[in-house]
């Protein structure tokens, strides 16, 4: 059984990490700029991580999550005992839309997780002129994390976790690291978990700047995609695995398996 981890997510590696580990890098840092749930640091055992995203919500409640203060675990806690209501849980939307920079980091993490566990879906999207605008899940009893924050406390203390664009965490590869990435997926009209979307043209220059640092240092290189991005990656090199995956989560609430990849580039000195 795969350890879980505080957040539901569109795309969470959880329930194919049988499959996904037999490709990652033996290495001894992972870096992962596409981090999402961080279902891949909660399931493997690299000495260090690198973990990084592009969404400030999420990686603010994982700074608050690895420091956690006493009162985080307590205080929200009682928002999940306490506020199961479409009423509530719209009024808890529009006051982190509209007062979250008056917000402690604190109360800003304790928010998003009421809100990722309350939402429909697990989603986590936002529109520009509104913010964080998935609609109530109304759900009998949404999940407490409190073990999967303990546990997340604890595996993260050998874990950098930065809030950045992907091109920002390929700069800080270090020879000696491996690197996993798991970015929206081509084709895939669900990618707008941050206020900006990521294209298809994205997913390109991702591939080619992950080959130029394969080229340049050697680093072993895993990707996640779908299918669609299976000829982007054999061209450059890359092997490609095709597996079966459940989906977790999808927009239209679609959970038939798919056919994704899982596209390897050796390192160098390996
Ligand atoms: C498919 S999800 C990753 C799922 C993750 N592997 C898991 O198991 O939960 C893709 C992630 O990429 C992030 N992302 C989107 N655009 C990005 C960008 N330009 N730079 C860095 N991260 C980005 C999203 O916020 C999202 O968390």
């Amino acid at each position: 059984m795969a350890n879980k981890t505080i957040l539901k997510w569109a795309g969470s590696k959880v329930r194919i990490m049988n499959q996904l580990r037999p490709h990652l890098p033996k290495t001894k840092r992972l870096v992962e700029p596409f981090a999402g749930s961080c279902a891949v640091m909660m399931n493997t055992d690299y000495e260090q991580y690198l973990v990084a995203d592009v969404n400030h919500d999420l990686i603010n409640l994982y700074h608050i999550a690895q420091a956690l203060p006493a009162p985080f675990i307590p205080n929200a806690e009682y928002y999940f005992q306490t506020f199961n209501q479409g009423k509530s849980y719209y009024d808890i939307r529009s006051k982190f839309n509209t007062t979250k920079k008056h917000m402690t980091s604190e109360g800003i993490a304790v928010n998003f997780l009421y809100l990722n566990r309350h939402c429909y879906n697990g989603l986590c999207r936002y529109s520009e002129k509104t913010g964080f605008n998935v609609p109530f899940g109304n759900y009998k009893k949404p999940y407490f994390p409190k073990e999967e924050i303990i546990a997340f406390a604890v595996k993260s203390q050998d874990a950098y976790i930065a809030c950045l664009e992907w091109q920002d965490t390929l700069s800080l590869v270090d020879y000696s690291d491996g690197i996993y990435c798991d970015p929206p997926y081509m084709g895939d009209n669900f990618t707008r978990y941050s206020s900006s979307d990521f294209t298809d043209s994205d997913n390109e220059a991702l591939a080619f700047a992950l080959k130029d640092i394969n080229d340049m240092q050697g680093n072993p290189i895993t990707v996640s995609n779908s299918l669609e991005a299976k000829e982007l990656y054999a061209d450059l090199g890359f092997t490609i695995h095709e597996i079966e995956a459940p989906r977790t989560i999808s927009a239209k609430g679609n959970r038939k398996p798919a056919k994704e990849i899982i596209a390897v580039l050796n390192g160098g000195a390996q």
